[in-house]
C-alpha cells in the first residue's frame, strides 16, 4: 500500500529526475537545487534517418535506455538508490509510448524504495529549468516558453502558479523552425541546423512577423510564416530564381523569435515585474539567447536564461520542478497515467 500522508517533508531534498516524453531519456539527481548529475542517452540519430521522430523507436529506445541512464545518473552524483528522498518523473505531455517507458520505471523506484512518487507536467519542467541557473531564484517573474510543443508567455506568480499571457494560436516556434528546416534541406533536429544557416545569413526577406495583429497583441501564429517560407522557396524553385538558404533562415529566424523577445518585455514592464527567465528547446538559440539579453538589458530587467542543456529536453528541469511539487506535498499515487497532452497549468 501507498500512503501518501507518511513522508516527512525535508527541506533540502534528493531528488530523481526521469524525462522520456519524446526522444531523449533521461535522468538526473538533484539535491535541493544542485545538480548533482545529469545523464541523457539520446536516440536523435537514430530518428534523424527518418527525418523525425518515430514514436515506436521512440519508446523502444526508451526500454533498452532507462535502466542505464538512472544507474549512470546515481553514480555520477555519488548517491545510492537508498538514499533518494523522492522521485519525479514526466508524466505528460509528449509521446505516450515513451511517456508510460519513464513513468512505469519510476513507479517501480518509488514502490521499491518506499519513497514518494511525483508527476511533473513537462512544460513545468522547461519552466522551472530557471531555479537551476539561480538557485535563490524566486517569483514573480515572467517567463517566455518556446519549445517543440508550446510557446507561451507567462506570469509565474509563485513556484505553483503561473497565468498565460499569450501564446501560439497555431504550431509552436520550434514546430516551425522543424519545418523550414526540412523545406530548406536540413536534417533533424531542425532548429539547431536553421540556426547555423542563419549565421552566414542575412535579412533580406520580409516574412510575416510570428504576432497576430490583434487589439491584445499576444498571440502568435507559426503556421502562417512556416507557409510564406515554404511559399518563398517553391516560388523560387518555380521561377528558377537563385535562392541564398542563409538568408531565407536569418529572416525566418528575426521573423519568429524578434516578437517573442519584444513581448516578452513588454509584459514585464507593463506588469512591473523585474524578472525574466525563458525555458524550451528554442531557448538554446543562440539569436533569441542574444536578442533578450540585450532587450532585457536596455530595459533594466534581470533576465534568468537556464544553460542551453537545460533548455532542451532534460531531466535535472523534471527534477527542479519535482522540488517545487515535494515541498507543497504534492505526490502522485502509483495509479498515475500518462497524458499526450496536458494544459500549461
Ligand atoms: O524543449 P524541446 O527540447 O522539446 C519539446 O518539449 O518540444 O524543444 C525541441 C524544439 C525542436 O523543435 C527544436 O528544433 C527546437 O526546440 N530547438 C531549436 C534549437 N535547439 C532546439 N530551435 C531553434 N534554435 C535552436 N538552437
Ligand atoms: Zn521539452
Amino acid at each position: 500500500m501507498y500512503d501518501l500522508s507518511k513522508y516527512k517533508i525535508k527541506q533540502n531534498p534528493v531528488i530523481l529526475g526521469i524525462e522520456s516524453s519524446c526522444d531523449e531519456t533521461a535522468c538526473a539527481v538533484i539535491r535541493g537545487r544542485q545538480v548533482l548529475s545529469d545523464c541523457i542517452i539520446s536516440s536523435a540519430s537514430e530518428q534523424a534517418l527518418y527525418g523525425g521522430v518515430v514514436p515506436e523507436i521512440a519508446s523502444r529506445a526508451h526500454t533498452d535506455a532507462v535502466d542505464e541512464v538512472v544507474t549512470k545518473a546515481l553514480k555520477e552524483a555519488g548517491i545510492s538508490a537508498n538514499e533518494v528522498d523522492a522521485v519525479a518523473v514526466t508524466y505528460g505531455a509528449g509521446l505516450l509510448g515513451a511517456l508510460l517507458v519513464g513513468l512505469s520505471f519510476a513507479k517501480a523506484f518509488a514502490h521499491a524504495h518506499n519513497i514518494p512518487l511525483i508527476a511533473v507536467n513537462h512544460i513545468r519542467g522547461h519552466m522551472a529549468a530557471a531555479y537551476l541557473e539561480q538557485p535563490d531564484l524566486k517569483p514573480p517573474f515572467i517567463t517566455l516558453l518556446a519549445s517543440g510543443g508550446h510557446t507561451a508567455i507567462l506570469h509565474t506568480k509563485s513556484e505553483l502558479e503561473a497565468e498565460v499571457l499569450g501564446g501560439t494560436c497555431d504550431d509552436a516556434a520550434g514546430e516551425a523552425f522543424d519545418k523550414v528546416a526540412r523545406v530548406l534541406g536540413l536534417s533533424y533536429p531542425g532548429g539547431p541546423n536553421v540556426q547555423s544557416l542563419a549565421e552566414d545569413g542575412e535579412k533580406t526577406i520580409e516574412f510575416p512577423s510570428a504576432l497576430v495583429r490583434s487589439i491584445s497583441g499576444m498571440t502568435f501564429s507559426y503556421s502562417g510564416l512556416k507557409t510564406a517560407v515554404i511559399n518563398y522557396m517553391h516560388t523560387a524553385e518555380q521561377r528558377g530564381a537563385k535562392v541564398s538558404k542563409e538568408d531565407v533562415a536569418y529572416s525566418f529566424q528575426c521573423a519568429a523569435i524578434d516578437p517573442l523577445v519584444k513581448k516578452t518585455v513588454d509584459c514585464a514592464i507593463k506588469l512591473r515585474v523585474p524578472t525574466v527567465t525563458a525555458g524550451g528547446g528554442v531557448v538554446a538559440n543562440d539569436y533569441l539567447r542574444k536578442e533578450l539579453t540585450n532587450a532585457c538589458l536596455s530595459a533594466g530587467i534581470t533576465l534568468v536564461l537556464p544553460e542551453k542543456k537545460h533548455c532542451t529536453d532534460n531531466a535535472a528541469m523534471i527534477a527542479s520542478e519535482g522540488l517545487n511539487q515535494y515541498l507543497a506535498g504534492n505526490f502522485a499515487p502509483l495509479s498515475v497515467n500518462a497524458k499526450a497532452q496536458i494544459s500549461l497549468k
